[in-house]
Formats: structure tokens, C-alpha cells, sequence
């Protein structure tokens, strides 16, 4: 192992931008299509591997909603948000904040119990079993109406004493804007939920202000575009909230076509709380560790700089003071050793 993965893999880190649908590795897909008799388009995992080619977020979509098929049973949700678990404990994250599409499964047959209680299920497996502590975020998809989201909204409500901490909004950014969803956030926020979004991955900065401005979100899924806009990366680096980047993904559905050109070292001296995460790593090419290399040697980040992106994804988490407090003092002892 070289130095600097060495280096990344001690520090704490908390993943905040992590689709559980998006950690399905091809192995998997094919074992789960088997077992659940679901025909898909590859015969191989290499041939699956082989089709991860995108020119956009919708060219993913596309394939990301045709692999989450072969998941059918609470037992396959937890063999996914396991399998997750078991892998980015050995790289140093100690807490995971991840977001599931349960409409992605309800919309199939699969019912929002099967699927929520075989993640939390997992979840509480990992802190027990490899010490990953974690909060489940339940997104709407954003190409769905906002009456479809309300649904989904009141359906979850026997999980919001706890098990679910709060909502965001992915999918087809282009076209559904953050307002869209005003009044379901008002609600969610109501039921004492937190509040995340993606906005800026493809969109304009127009829909980051949305998101910070109407729906009022406690966190940033991307942001990259915001520093199109001096004036609203201004308020935001002000706000404080973190913005969850994501490099790999960000390259491999060209949103930038060289990681050289990726703007995460700008946005960090503009003053924005910018943490690193994976997204969807099964589809991107790597976890966390990998999208700290791939961004670090790309753009010469210091161990002064990897520290801090370490420092503001465990400041960016939902985690209390008192929780945050031991990660943050071992990231400082870590860079003080370095
Ligand atoms: N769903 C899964 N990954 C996503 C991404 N990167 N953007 C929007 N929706 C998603
Ligand atoms: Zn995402």
C-alpha cells in the first residue's frame, strides 16, 4: 500500500453521498439474479463492467434502475448495505450517512418494509459488528410527481422515531428542479426530519439557490456548480453546510473530462465545507479511498488539505458535538504525526 492510501486510510471519514443502490457490485447482481430468476441484459460480470460507459447522469440512470431489479427481498437489502459496510470499514470510515430510493423498489412490488427494515437491519449489524456508525436518508426521485413523493413521504412515517433522520432528492436533475418539492420538504421538515438535496451536478446554480434558499437544506449532494455564482458560493461558504462531491462520479459521467480540471481545490479556497464520497462506487470505479487518490494526486492536494476534507465530512455529518468530538481530535493527532 503506498504512503498516501496509507495516510487516507487512517484518518476517520464519514461518507455522506452514498447511494445503497449504487454499491451493487456486478458479482452480486448476477448471484441475486439467479436466486431471484430476474433475466438481465449481460451474461457476464465482465459484460456488465463493459456496459458502465456513460456520457451523462441519465445514460447511468438508465442502467443503475435496471440493476436494482434483481434486489427482491429484505435478505438481498441487507446483503447489499452489508457488503458496503464490510468494505469501507477497512478504509478508515468510521460513519455513514446513506441514502436508499425506495420508490425505485415500491414502484416494482417491493415493499417499503421489506426494503427499509433489511438496510436498518445491516446498518445496526455494522456498528455492532465493524464499529461503522450510520443514519439512513430516504430520497424522492425528482423525475416522479410531488403527489408520488407525499406518498412516499406518509408511508414512511413509522420510521421517523429515529430510523430514518431525513430526506433528499436525486435522480434526473435537468428538468425538476428543486421547487418542485418545496411543500414536501415543508412537510418533512415539519416531522423534525433533516433535509439534503442534489443540486449543481448537472443543473445550474440557479438550482443550488433553490435548494438552500426554498427547501432550506441542512446539507449540499454536489454543489459543484455553485461557483459559477460568486454571490451565492458566498452564501453558502457563509451558511457553513457541507457540500458532498463526488470525483469519480463526477468523472465517469463527464461532468468533467479530466480530474485535473475538477474544481473540488477551487471550491475549498472559496470557502466551502467540501467533503469527498463515492455516490454510486459499484458504477464509478471506486470507493472512498479511491476517490481521495484519484483527487489528491490529480490536484496536488497537502496532507494539510486531505485532513481537512476528513475534518469537514465527520463537521458535515448529523453526528452530535459529543460524537464528532473523538474523530475530530484523532484526524488532528493523525496530521500532527505527518
Ligand atoms: N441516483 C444515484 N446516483 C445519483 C446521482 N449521482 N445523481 C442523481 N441521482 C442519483
Ligand atoms: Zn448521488
Amino acid at each position: 500500500m503506498s504512503d498516501l492510501e496509507n495516510f487516507i486510510n487512517a484518518l476517520p471519514k464519514a461518507e455522506l453521498h452514498l447511494h445503497l443502490e449504487g454499491s451493487l457490485e456486478p458479482e452480486l447482481m448476477m448471484e441475486l439474479a439467479t436466486k431471484n430468476s430476474i433475466e438481465l441484459p449481460y451474461k457476464t460480470v465482465d459484460e456488465i463492467r463493459t456496459a458502465y460507459d456513460f456520457s451523462n447522469l441519465q445514460d447511468f440512470l438508465d442502467i443503475y434502475y435496471q440493476g436494482m431489479n434483481v434486489l427482491q427481498s429484505e435478505e438481498d437489502f441487507y446483503a447489499l448495505t452489508m457488503a458496503y459496510l464490510e468494505k469501507v470499514a477497512q478504509e478508515g470510515v468510521v460513519h455513514v450517512e446513506v441514502f436508499y430510493d425506495p420508490q425505485g423498489h415500491t414502484s416494482r412490488g417491493v415493499s417499503f418494509s421489506e426494503v427499509t427494515n433489511g438496510i436498518l437491519r445491516a446498518l445496526d449489524d455494522g456498528q455492532e459488528r465493524l464499529g461503522v456508525s450510520s443514519e439512513l436518508i430516504m430520497s424522492f426521485l425528482r423525475h416522479l410527481s410531488e403527489e408520488e413523493a407525499f406518498a412516499t413521504l406518509n408511508e414512511a412515517e413509522p420510521w421517523f422515531d429515529g430510523r430514518i433522520v431525513g430526506v433528499g432528492l436525486d435522480s434526473s436533475e435537468l428538468g425538476h428542479p428543486p421547487s418542485k418539492f418545496l411543500r414536501v420538504f415543508n412537510a418533512a421538515r415539519e416531522m423534525g426530519l433533516k433535509l439534503v438535496a442534489h443540486a449543481g451536478e448537472e443543473g445550474p446554480a440557479e438550482y443550488v439557490r433553490e435548494a438552500i434558499d426554498l427547501l432550506q437544506i441542512d446539507r449540499l449532494d454536489h454543489g459543484n456548480r455553485t461557483i459559477e455564482d460568486a454571490e451565492l458560493t458566498k452564501q453558502v461558504a457563509n451558511l457553513g453546510i457541507a457540500l458532498t462531491v463526488c470525483p469519480l462520479s463526477n468523472l465517469k459521467l463527464c461532468g468533467v473530462s479530466d480530474m485535473k480540471e475538477h474544481p473540488l481545490k477551487e471550491m475549498m479556497a472559496a470557502g466551502l465545507n467540501v467533503t469527498v464520497n463515492s455516490d454510486d462506487p459499484a458504477y464509478f470505479g471506486g470507493y472512498m479511498t479511491a476517490n481521495f487518490i484519484s483527487v489528491v494526486e490529480a490536484l496536488s492536494l497537502s496532507k494539510t488539505e486531505i485532513a481537512k476534507l476528513c475534518h469537514n465530512s465527520i463537521e458535515g455529518s448529523f453526528l452530535t458535538d459529543e460524537e464528532k468530538a473523538p474523530h475530530i481530535n484523532r484526524i488532528a493527532d493523525i496530521l500532527a504525526q505527518h
